[in-house]
């Protein structure tokens, strides 16, 4: 018997695979993968890890199943009452979803995000009423190999989405925003790609490591009649944190609906 079964091992499946390896949390012989992709699959065995034919022989050779395929192809999942611990990394589809599909197991809700690739993944765990510490720990064991965790109650999930799983795209974007403003005014591409990104990393850090709240320390920055206010107000006018707002709805919205199986 397997430690643990991976169906699906693209971006995220592979990223949680490689990080609990390099951590050392699991051997190769340990896990046993799925994935329709054949030739993925034919890479990962010559890396040592057992291979199987199909989603029926993961339930049957593992103790504790990690869902990491697309919410669109849950409805493929056609096994019913294992009793085996599932792990499901994917958006929006609750636990009484997973119910729904797979009937009676032992179910934990993730959200990652793909910072899992460098072993810096935020990620939210919740768990069904009757998982104990003992299945808990195993999650965790996972999760903390590829990053950071916090325990949170399932229901918040959806609603986390937009400052976890989805928020890199969004920091990418607005790091796209300046860095091509800044291109247009003549600075180097790699150079203001190098200084916006770590740039983000100051400003990340002095958020967790300095006592100040996030108003104070945008008062720091601002000068009066300095320029960064000038920047700021034009933020202001044009009503970002509306529409920041706005976005981070919409983003939890299409979870409730893939949940939903839309
Ligand atoms: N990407 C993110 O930033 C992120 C963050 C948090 C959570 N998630 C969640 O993580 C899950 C995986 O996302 P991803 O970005 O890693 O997707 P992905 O790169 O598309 O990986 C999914 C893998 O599963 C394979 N697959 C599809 N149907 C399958 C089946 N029936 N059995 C076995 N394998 C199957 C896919 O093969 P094909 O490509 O050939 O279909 C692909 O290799 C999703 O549920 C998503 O909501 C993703």
């Amino acid at each position: 018997m397997k430690e643990l079964g991976i169906i699906g091992v693209g971006k995220m499946g592979e990223s949680i695979l490689k990080g609990i390896i390099n951590k050392k949390v699991l051997k190769e012989k340990e896990v046993i993968i799925y994935d329709v992709d054949q030739a993925k699959c034919a890479l990962l065995e010559k890396e040592g890890f057992e291979i199987a034919s199909s989603i029926e022989e993961v339930f049957s050779e593992a103790e504790t199943i990690l869902l990491a395929i697309k919410p669109q192809n849950f409805q493929e999942l056609n096994i019913k009452n294992a009793n085996k611990l599932i792990i499901s990394i994917a958006a929006g589809i609750s636990i009484n979803k997973l119910k729904e599909i797979l009937g009676e197991n032992l179910y934990i809700r993730v959200m990652p995000n793909t910072g899992a690739l460098i072993n810096k993944s935020v990620t939210v765990i919740a768990a069904d009423d009757n998982v104990t510490m003992k299945e808990m720990k195993i999650a965790l064991k996972i999760f903390n190999a590829v990053g950071v965790t916090y325990q949170v109650v399932e229901d918040q999930i959806d609603d986390i989405t937009p400052i976890n799983g989805s928020m890199p795209a969004y920091v990418y974007y607005f790091m796209k925003a300046f860095i091509d403003s800044a291109v247009l005014r003549g600075i180097d591409y790699n150079l203001a790609k190098e200084i916006v990104a770590n740039t983000l990393i100051t400003s990340a850090s002095m958020v967790l490591e300095n006592n100040k709240s996030i108003e104070e320390l945008i008062k720091d920055v601002c000068s009066p009649k300095g320029t960064t206010i000038a920047g700021l107000e034009v933020l202001e006018k044009a009503e970002l944190l509306k529409i920041i707002d706005e976005a981070s709805i919409a983003c939890s919205l299409r979870a409730k609906e893939l949940g939903k199986g839309k």
